[in-house]
């Protein structure tokens, strides 16, 4: 089975989240918990921002030893020396060369021809071949690039010595087919495309990143990047959890696998939210709290008979205990009862009623109907009805 590659970049692209600041000591720590997860190369940051960005990078360079360190770096001699200077101590080190390519970037922000970027790149790219022999490019906002300037660039990037060519939807502006359909136009149409990797870099601006990063590994991706939990600039990146639980759960139709280890999921996900601050909404698949969760009466008694009536992973996989029966007021009377087996309660079916009926009457006020609520009620109903 074709194997994909994951690139981690919440120490870069995630750190770029609004209100994100990691320092070295947090830098290293979420690295150690990505080298436990199986990452295959992880983007340490970006030196040339910042003295302590470098410092970070190198700290995470020297440390790790089970992954690719990769770190960023503008299509300049400065940025390329400050990355060179963070890398050198790597066990395994990869430059990130980028430049934007398309013509909202091209005319606005670079103020560059088409000529003039090819050129700039391919400088660039020839300029890191010195120090590194791993070299990723990414042509910046190539989901909105021509594409057939998007072919150019990869033939200029492959023949100045790019082992990795990234194609990023910088503002998460595609939908899957337009983008599965970029990989397999450079792969039909760029020669010597098989000797280098091909990446996906999405964003999730229309929520689109994860979907979009499946559609390029469908059509010939090798790698994919994002981070964990989805963070990023703005709406975040595509979240790599889901895609390394996507191609688990759909092996079937995507014939493609990651060397994730995916009973570190749930671990990494704490790990990140913890350390970044920013919060995992309940929803989020995979690592949400209600991932796993189940309210409805309906549910819960499908739940309660066979577990693959409403979940398609287990819990267990991504390294958490159980699914969850949340009480509320769609629960029904089967996980009722097998709630009161739990916490030690046998009740007659006389009691099994009353406590039923005070139960729909409390989960009628409250959202979640807690254990200590239900000992509270049972309490007093098992003495009202023995006395
Ligand atoms: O979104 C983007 O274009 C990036 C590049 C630096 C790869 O993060
Ligand atoms: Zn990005």
């Amino acid at each position: 089975m074709r194997k994909i590659y994951l690139f981690d970049t919440t120490l870069r692209d995630g750190e770029q989240s609004p209100g994100v600041n990691l320092n070295t000591k947090e830098k290293l720590e979420i690295a150690h918990q990505l080298e436990r997860l199986g990452i295959d190369r992880m983007e340490a940051g970006f030196p040339a921002a910042s003295p302590g960005d470098l410092a970070a990078v190198n700290a995470v360079a020297k440390a790790v030893k089970n992954a690719t360190v990769v770190g960023l770096a503008r299509s300049r001699v400065q940025d390329i020396d400050a990355a060179y200077e963070a890398l050198k101590d790597a066990e395994d080190p990869c430059l990130h060369l980028f430049l934007a390519s398309s013509p909202i970037h091209r005319q606005h922000k670079l103020r560059m021809t088409k000529e003039q970027m090819l050129e700039a790149a391919e400088a660039a790219i020839k300029y890191a071949g010195k120090y590194f022999t791993k070299i990723q490019f990414s042509p910046e906002d190539a989901g909105r690039t021509e594409l057939d300037f998007l072919c150019q660039v990869t033939d200029m990037a492959i023949k100045a010595g790019a082992t990795v060519v990234n194609i990023p939807d910088t503002v998460g502006y595609l939908y899957p087919a337009e983008f599965g359909n970029i990989f397999k136009t450079l792969k039909e149409q760029v020669p010597g495309i098989e000797k280098i990797q091909l990446s996906a870099h999405c964003h999730d601006d229309l929520g689109m990143a994860t979907a979009n990063a499946l559609a390029a590994v469908l059509n010939g991706a090798d790698q994919v990047e994002g981070t964990i939990n989805g963070i990023g600039e703005r709406a975040g990146n595509t979240a790599l959890e889901e895609v390394a639980m996507s191609l688990e759960t759909r092996q079937d139709f995507f014939q493609a696998k990651s060397t994730m280890v995916l009973s570190e999921i749930a671990r990494s996900s704490r790990l990140v939210s913890k350390l970044t601050g920013m919060v995992v909404p309940g929803n989020k698949a995979i690592v949400g709290a209600n991932a796993f969760a189940h309210e409805s009466g309906i549910h819960q008694d499908g739940m309660l008979k066979e577990k693959t009536t409403y979940e398609i992973m287990s819990p267990e996989t991504i390294g958490l205990k159980e699914s969850k029966l949340v009480l509320g007021k769609h629960s029904g009377r089967h996980a009722f009862r097998e709630k009161l087996i739990d916490l030690g309660y046998e009740l007659s079916d006389e009691q099994l009623n009353i406590a039923f009926s005070k139960f729909k009457d409390l989960a009628d006020k409250k959202k979640e109907v807690s254990d200590e609520d239900i000992r509270a009620f049972i309490e007093e109903k098992i003495v009202d009805t023995q006395e």
